[in-house]
């Protein structure tokens, strides 16, 4: 195992109703005034809104408002938020919404605060050393986002998503997180989110580090977790226990308790951030069609950890690495299609993926090679791209 630092300041606040502490909190957490960061649609119609403005006004909190916030953000959004926070003299931002509003927030948060232009940050021009607190009330277990310091952003002038991740600035003070607020999700962005957090736990289960027994087991429960509960979530949307567990799950597979002690991948959230730039798709819907086509790549030529998997979490018996790790493949595989989720590009509405054109633009970004687990070159890459075909 290997050296580290756990550090998740976030307080969360966790059931039924505790959107009414968001006056509260953000009074005590984000100072008196606060840009109020919202999505397009969904919490305004099911009142969320309305209860999250009521709690600011009895706790005389003063807000402004950004809304509209669309999935895979883009950068006008943050100038926008910026140009507010600067305007009205904003003491803190609040989130209602899931990853993409808190990171809207997040690098509204760090670019208010900056002497320069915020993306200095995301293509590595600069290192954010500062950030107005964040605060959520979160309404999609997906991207992990209450409880990372990460943000994910796209430039328009190129489309260029990146993600960055900073441990210490730009994790939320606070995440209100009632699993009620889930039960209106569709269900391709319930399944979406599923397919996400799996993905999180996997970025740091497929690691070289040997000796992270337990953060082995602890990835290993909440994989089967989701794994039993999402079915039940998917038939019955309303299942406060399911909701309730698959919500927490999502925290956990991204707040970096799966992946302490160890070196982590992350290739194939570099991989899928190109497809949902260029073709705009759902990111754990990419993630659905990436992640089996990397882990077979892997089965092939560094087999160990996905033969683990494939025992502990799908309960392949398989004695053979190679053979133990294409069958987990499967059942992944399987487990996806079964909450109607695609995976491979034409289920992405894909139906010729220009492969030349995501490889270029991958490495391009993040380099000669990516990965931790196994440093994929541009001949890698495309190779499995063209597995996801
Ligand atoms: O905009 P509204 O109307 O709210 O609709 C949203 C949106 O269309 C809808 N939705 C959210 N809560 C709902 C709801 N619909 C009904 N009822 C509710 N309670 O869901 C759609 C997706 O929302 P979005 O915020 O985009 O989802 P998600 O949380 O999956 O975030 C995806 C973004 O996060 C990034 C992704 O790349 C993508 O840009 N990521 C961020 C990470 C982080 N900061 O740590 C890590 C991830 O790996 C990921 O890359
Ligand atoms: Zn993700």
């Amino acid at each position: 195992m290997e050296n580290f630092t756990f550090w998740t300041p976030t307080k969360y606040v966790f059931g039924r109703g505790v959107e009414e502490n968001t006056g509260e909190l953000s009074a005590a957490m984000l100072g008196g005034k606060v840009l109020l960061v919202y999505g397009g649609r969904s919490a305004e119609a099911s009142g969320l809104l309305g209860r999250v403005r009521h709690s600011l006004d009895s706790h005389a909190v003063e807000y402004h408002e950004l809304g509209g916030i669309q999935p895979n953000p883009t950068d006008d959004r943050v100038y926008e938020g910026i140009d507010i926070v600067r305007e009205k003299g904003i003491s803190g931002i609040l989130a209602v919404g899931g990853g993409s509003v808190i990171d809207t927030a997040k690098a509204i948060a760090a670019g208010a605060l900056y002497d320069g232009d915020f993306w200095d940050f995301y293509c590595g021009k600069a290192a954010i050393a500062k950030a107005l607190p964040v605060g959520v009330v979160l309404t999609i277990p997906a991207a992990g986002s209450e409880g990372s310091g990460n943000s994910v952003i796209t430039k328009l002038d190129g489309m260029i998503k990146i993600s960055i991740r900073t441990e210490e600035v730009l994790r939320p003070r606070f995440a209100l997180m009632n699993p009620e607020l889930t039960f209106t999700l569709p269900p391709f962005q319930t399944a979406c989110g599923i397919a996400d957090m799996m993905a999180h736990i996997f970025e740091r289960y497929f690691s070289t580090t040997p000796g992270t027994d337990l953060t082995d087991r602890v990835a290993e429960g909440v994989l089967r977790s989701i794994i039993e509960l999402a079915p039940v979530v998917m038939d019955d949307p309303c299942n406060y226990d399911a909701r309730a567990n698959i919500m927490w799950a999502g925290t956990l597979a991204h707040n970096g308790i799966c992946g302490t002690g160890r070196k982590e991948d992350w290739a194939s959230h570099a991989m899928e951030h190109e497809i949902s730039a260029v073709y705009g798709v759902a990111h754990g819907a990419g993630l659905a069609v990436v992640m089996p086509a990397w882990m077979t790549f892997m089965a092939k030529n560094r087999p160990e950890r996905g033969a683990q998997m494939a025992r502990r979490v799908f309960g392949v018996e398989n004695p053979v690495d190679t053979e133990a790790a294409i069958e987990g493949v499967m059942k992944l595989r399987k487990f996806f299609k079964s909450i109607n989720l695609p995976t491979t590009f034409d289920g992405l509405g894909i139906e010729a993926p220009d492969i030349d054109l995501l490889v270029s633009r991958l490495h391009a970004n993040k380099g000669a090679t990516i990965g931790g687990y196994y440093p994929l070159t541009a001949a890698e890459t495309a190779l499995i791209y063209q597995l996801a075909i």
